[in-house]
């Protein structure tokens, strides 16, 4: 047990999916795994180990933001010995010919700061993901008939946003997509020497305002846990 997750030892696998929302690490877990089991609770955080294929698998919610983030990561690799960690969220697009409904492979995490951001001083620190993993979920991505993006994308500390400035330099510079988690997921994964991921379904759109249907939902989280799980066991 950690402060956070109440998993006893050995009851979290070395690879981790980590969604922002419990509810859909719960409805993930019992879609995609077997011999599925809830392994953490605490303060409704909900995290649940299973098999996929036979490989062990935990999918445990992170929270919304960098600092909830922050603490399941932490946790989860000092305490659990977790060796991949890949977040499957959703992402507002910032480039024209980045849909809705399509899928963002986050290359790189831009960001004005991260709880990491204290470490760095005057540094401006690229946060970046995972080679292997990245290239093994292009290529599951690939069998999805879906649009998908490999590029930069920005993590902000708001969703509420109040530099519309800002937003233009990141669009200007090529940035994908902006989400909350990415960043501190990949430094986290660089300090301590394990493997990270971010796979974002477009949800809604700072250009155009369109937005995901709630129908659509279920169907494209789907898409990213199966792309997440297979480019985790490549
Ligand atoms: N901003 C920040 N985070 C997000 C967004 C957004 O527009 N959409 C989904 N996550």
């Amino acid at each position: 047990m950690t402060i956070h997750i109440g998993a006893k030892p050995g009851e979290i696998a070395e690879t981790v999916l980590m969604p922002g929302d419990p509810y859909r690490a719960r409805w993930a877990a019992e879609t995609f795994l077997k011999d599925t089991r809830c392994v953490n609770q605490v303060r409704g955080m909900l995290g649940y180990t299973g098999t996929w294929n036979g490989h062990p698998v935990t999918i445990q919610g992170s929270g919304m933001g960098m600092p909830s983030l922050s603490i399941y990561a932490n946790e989860l690799i000092r305490d659990y010995g977790a060796k991949t960690l890949i977040r499957i969220g959703s992402c507002g697009g910032m480039q024209p010919q980045v849909k809705i409904r399509d899928i963002i492979l986050a290359m790189t995490a831009s960001t004005l700061s991260t709880p990491s951001r204290g470490i760095f001083k005057e540094l401006n620190y690229a946060p970046c993901a995972n080679w292997e993993l990245l290239h093994a979920a292009y290529a599951k991505a690939a069998e999805k008939k879906v649009g998908i993006h490999v590029g930069g994308i920005y993590s902000s500390d708001v969703f509420y946003d109040e530099r519309p400035d800002l937003n233009e330099q990141m669009t200007r510079h090529g940035i994908l997509g902006v989400e909350m988690e990415a960043a501190e997921l990949y430094t986290l994964a660089a300090r301590y020497g394990v493997r990270a991921l971010a796979v974002l379904t477009v949800s809604d759109h700072l250009q155009t305002h369109e937005a995901l249907p709630a129908e659509d939902r279920e169907r494209s989280f789907g898409d990213m846990v199966e792309i997440a799980l297979g480019a985790a066991f490549s």
